[in-house]
């Protein structure tokens, strides 16, 4: 199976894109609802429960685990790929959504090798908009000059916009306050940018709102198909992990908090009807936590 992991609800917009990219594959969706948000959390913290949730997921059966969710992906990936597989599950990946957003912010092929490919397009400044944590970890800012170090990249968090999300709150006038508070500095600037990616699974379902505000010469840029266009890519270059992958139609979704809450947000998310079930992840006394 393909394990697809966020700290909540919000990653079902990528895995959406998953689905319709690559509809022949098995999933299981994993969110830990009832530790999310991660945005305001600390690295360490990060690490141990991303960590969790990616070893409940690899005993699952899972082969491939993407973390849909920024904030683990900008915490949590590289010491998993660095330190977590090679010791402990050295015949299972973890991909994350940054380096792959980084490619398309930069408008790179996937698969883009440091300073051997040059991006196609012209851009000098992108921005990025995400949780606290993931804007603080720079994890966008160290992708991107590595990939493309003529960029300028602007990073903003944005601390309300997941409980708004949450408490669906998606549009009206207060929610526009919110999101003119953390657009406004990027936007009213003597170089704005030409590309913003929403780098948060929640952020896309903001986005008319978002439009709205952001003038249209910006694109704006999500993660779904981003992420799922540019997997799809990854498979190709790794058959040894493609093979392995089962081919059943199934869909799987867990959660560690209530499931009637998530199967609620989850329907209407993805257009379908849909079935969770509660998940106890086991605590990880971890060397990398
Ligand atoms: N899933 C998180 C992300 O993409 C947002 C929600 C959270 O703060 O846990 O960054």
């Amino acid at each position: 199976m393909i394990g697809v992991f966020d700290s909540g609800f919000g990653g079902l917009t990528i895995l959406g894109s998953l689905l319709q990219t690559l509809p022949q594959y098995d999933y299981l969706f994993l969110a830990d609802s009832a530790r999310a948000p991660y945005g305001a959390r600390s690295a360490d913290v990060i690490g141990r429960f991303t960590l969790e949730a990616v070893e409940w997921l690899f005993d699952q059966g899972c082969v491939v685990v993407v973390l849909a969710c920024n904030t683990a992906s900008a915490r949590a990936l590289r010491n998993i790929q660095q330190l977590h597989l090679p010791a402990h599950r050295s015949d299972r990946r973890v991909l994350g959504v940054v380096r792959p957003s980084v490619e398309a912010l930069a408008g790179l092929p996937p698969g883009a090798i440091p300073g051997e490919t040059q991006p196609s397009d012209a851009v000098d400044v992108v921005a990025v908009l995400g949780t606290e944590s993931t804007i603080a970890s720079d994890s966008y800012g160290i992708e991107l000059r590595k990939l493309a170090p003529g960029i300028e990249l602007i990073q903003q968090s944005c601390p309300l916009w997941v409980p708004l999300v949450e408490a669906g709150e998606l549009g009206g006038v207060g929610t526009e306050y919110f999101l003119r508070q953390a657009l406004d500095p990027v936007l009213f600037r003597p170089h704005p940018p030409r590309r913003l990616l929403l780098g948060c699974t929640h952020y896309p379902l903001l986005l008319p709102a978002i439009r709205h505000i952001v003038p249209k010469e910006i694109e704006i840029l999500s993660q779904g198909e981003i992420v799922s266009s540019r997997f799809a890519n990854w498979l190709e270059r790794h058959r040894d992990f493609e093979t392995r992958l089962s081919r059943g139609g199934a869909r799987r979704f867990a959660t560690t908090d209530d499931p009637e809450w998530f199967a609620a947000r989850g329907e209407r998310l993805l257009g379908q009807r849909l079935r969770a079930e509660h998940v106890r992840l086991r605590e990880l006394e971890t060397e990398i936590g």
